[in-house]
């Protein structure tokens, strides 16, 4: 059965409309867990729009949560990482002015920069991710410099799929490239706009061991409960 990582940025998102304490990204974090998720993601972006550096702290200092935190490829958040020691580390891109995560990293651009970040994350027995586009090339250069675990983004094909696209191509592209990074070592996982009807499609590639999903599971928890939410996604999963 796939891993379920779910993402409590969006917890962060509400607390800070109004400022305050309440809704606790950690108690989300808590619940989570207890209701079945594999592990909990967090993004510290840098713009600290959601998670704060407190979240950060407080998440990655229980024992019952294993965090898989994910940043932007710079020294600053490295140093982060080093001092809060999640389980797993995932490296994204990150624009200011985007809304999310738009797509994956530049790995070309950002060569030097990753091995050096990978290489600090490693040493000290942190589970290293890139999140990536589907594409072979960034599945070669991500095993170049040694990652545990690549992240395929999902951002095209849930697109496609919510508006009644045509999504073959793109599912294919995927397939393949889990194919591919499986075969390399890699470890694979999805995620990015993953919904019920995404996780169902995207759970029939059987290379894929994890996926992280946020923004869905936080919303449809306002409607049926977090609970309910966690566990439908793992029923999916379980097929
Ligand atoms: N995986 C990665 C690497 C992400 O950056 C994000 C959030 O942008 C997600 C998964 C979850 O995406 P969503 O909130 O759309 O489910």
């Amino acid at each position: 059965m796939k891993k379920l990582g779910v993402n409590v940025d969006h917890v962060a998102t509400i607390r800070n409309a109004r400022g305050g304490f309440h809704p606790d990204p950690y108690s989300a974090a808590l619940s989570a867990t207890r209701f079945g998720a594999d592990s909990i993601t967090i993004h510290l972006r840098e713009d600290r729009r959601h998670i704060n550096d407190t979240d950060v702290k407080k998440i990655c200092e229980s024992k019952k949560i294993i965090v898989n935190l994910e940043m932007a490829a710079n020294l600053n958040m490295l140093k982060i990482a080093l001092r809060n020691k999640p389980n797993y580390v995932c490296i994204v891109p990150e624009k200011r002015k985007e809304i999310t995560t738009e797509g994956g990293l530049n790995i070309i651009k950002n060569k030097k920069k990753l091995r050096i970040i990978l290489r600090y994350l490693s040493n000290v027995k942190i589970r290293t991710s890139l999140f990536i586009n589907p594409s072979i090339r960034d599945i070669k250069l991500s095993k170049d410099l040694n990652t545990d675990c690549v992240e395929i983004h999902t951002g095209k094909i849930s697109d496609l799929i919510k508006s009644k696209k045509i999504y073959v191509h793109e599912l294919r592209k995927i397939k393949k490239c889990a194919r591919y990074a499986k075969k390399l070592g890699l470890e694979v996982h999805a995620g990015h706009g993953m919904d019920y009807k995404t996780t169902k499609i995207l759970n029939n590639i059987k290379d894929i061991k994890e996926f992280n999903i946020g923004h869905f599971i936080i919303g449809e928890s306002f409607f049926y409960g977090i609970k309910n939410v966690i566990r439908k996604f793992k029923r999916i999963l379980k097929k």
